[in-house]
Order: structure tokens, then C-alpha cells, then sequence
């Protein structure tokens, strides 16, 4: 497959941390540092997601300060509107000019019981309201066991892109359960492996311009230690960073991942 201009990704989920105020002072010195840096920002995207009482306040900041952040929620609804305690459509997200929204994270398919079905319904939600899914799908140490690394997170990408159209914008995350917070990331080998047959799941699906111009992230104990190595892989776009997306200094060396040399 001819290799299209991809411009790499780096996204920092920063999960259930960061309030308002943190997430102000936060996404300050996160630009101070890549300004100091001279960080050309067109050459690599920067992407913040938020918890959702921060989103309004981090839009403003960008907005005023002409950040080059695109902005992300953690999750979204699957409704537009109406009597759903607790939820947060689409349709807001939008209007907070958020760009993307992460759906299926292995922490809400595990502690929110989020089936296929329902990630596909989210994606569906997403795309309705313009906003860019980023898909997460990956595998279980014991799936990884039983099945081997691809099997699991294909099927999960399968399910998820049913009934989308071929022109869709989509991101996909790749990563892995065991590798989550666990210090232990995949190896670049591995990643690339499992990201390549994603990208033929977008293939077979979604047709091979779809393919080509998708973004797929790995992401598990990704630091900027080991950016670079994940970053020299054919297949893989850019990365879904948790825990050293809170740390500013060590997420801007993740977004320089282009000047680490020999890592
Ligand atoms: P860590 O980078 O903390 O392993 O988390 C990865 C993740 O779950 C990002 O969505």
C-alpha cells in the first residue's frame, strides 16, 4: 500500500486527573515548553482530552492564546439529548469545538461494561455531531495468551466500524490492556504488527484511501523514552499517552519525538 502523508498524532488522555484550574496552568506551560523548544507545531499534531468540567475552560485558553491543541472529551453519549442523567451528548462537545472524542477505552469497556455494541453506537454519535473518534480497541493479557495479539483488537475494530461510511474521519488507538499504566509497553515490533492489521481491517471495510489516510496510535507506557522507536514504525501514527501526558515536560519530549536520535 502506497504510504500517504500521515501527520503524526500525539494525544495526552489525561483520565480522571487534572481540574479546571490544574488543566489551565497545565496546557500553559505545555505551550511554553514547546514554544521554548521552537516545536514546529504543523509537523506533529498535539491533542488534549480533558475530563469534561475542564473542557470549557482549556477551549478558552486555546481559543484566546491561539494554542495550536486540538481538544478531545474522554467519552460521549450515545443520545443527542433528553432524560439521561449524568451523560454529555455529542452536540456539546461540538459546540466546545472539540475535535475528537475517545470511544472504547479499555477502562470504561472494563468498569462501564461498554460492549462492542454500545462502542459502535458511540462512534455512530460521534460522527453525527462531527467529531473524529478515536476507537480504542486492544487485548487482554489473558487474550494475548489465548488468541495471540491481533485476533481481539481486530474483532473490536470490526465491530466498531459497522455501518460507517467509507469517508469517515476516524482515529484508531491500539493498546494493548497489560501494557496501560503498567511501566511495561508493547515492543515497536509488536505494535507495528498489530497496528498494520488494523490498518487491514480499515482496508477491508473502509476501502484502501480509507486506509491510507487514517491515523492509528499505540498507546501503553508510552514515554519519551520509547516515542521514538513506536514513531519509526511504518503503521504507527502517533500515540495515546496517559500517565506522561500529565507531566509537561515529559509530554512535550513526546511531542519532539522527531528529535530523539538513536532511541
Ligand atoms: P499509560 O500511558 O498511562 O500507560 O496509559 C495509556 C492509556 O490508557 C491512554 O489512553
Amino acid at each position: 500500500m502506497a504510504v500517504a502523508a500521515r501527520t503524526p498524532l500525539i494525544a495526552g488522555n489525561w483520565k480522571m486527573n487534572l481540574d479546571h484550574l490544574q488543566a489551565v496552568a497545565f496546557v500553559q506551560k505545555l505551550h511554553w515548553t514547546l514554544k521554548d523548544a521552537k516545536h514546529e507545531s504543523e509537523s506533529v499534531e498535539t491533542a488534549v482530552f480533558p475530563p469534561f468540567t475542564d473542557i470549557r475552560s482549556v477551549q478558552t485558553l486555546i481559543d484566546a492564546d491561539k494554542i495550536p491543541f486540538a481538544l478531545g472529551a474522554q467519552d460521549l453519549s450515545v443520545h443527542d439529548s433528553g432524560a439521561y442523567t449524568g451523560e454529555v451528548s455529542g452536540a456539546f462537545l461540538a459546540k466546545l469545538d472539540a475535535t475528537y472524542v475517545i470511544i472504547g477505552h479499555s477502562e470504561r469497556r472494563e468498569y462501564h461494561a461498554e460492549s462492542d455494541a454500545v462502542v459502535a453506537a458511540k462512534v455512530k454519535a460521534a460522527l453525527k455531531h462531527g467529531l473524529v473518534p478515536v476507537i480504542c480497541v486492544g487485548e487482554t493479557a489473558a487474550d494475548l495468551e489465548e488468541h495471540g495479539a491481533s485476533a481481539v483488537p481486530v474483532s473490536q475494530l470490526e465491530a466498531a466500524l459497522e455501518g460507517v461510511p467509507a469517508s469517515a474521519d476516524i482515529v484508531v488507538a491500539y493498546e494493548p490492556v497489560w501494557a496501560i499504566g503498567s511501566g511495561q509497553a508493547a515492543t515497536p515490533q509488536q505494535a507495528q504488527d498489530v497496528c498494520a492489521a488494523l490498518r487491514g481491517v480499515i482496508a477491508k471495510v473502509l476501502g484502501d484511501e480509507a486506509a491510507a489516510r487514517t491515523r492509528i496510535l499505540y498507546g501503553g507506557s508510552v514515554k519519551s523514552a520509547n516515542i521514538a522507536s513506536f514513531m519509526r514504525e511504518p503503521d504507527v501514527d502517533g500515540a495515546l499517552v496517559g500517565g506522561a501526558s500529565l507531566d509537561a515536560n515529559e509530554f512535550a519530549a513526546i511531542i519532539r519525538f522527531e528529535k530523539h536520535v538513536g532511541v
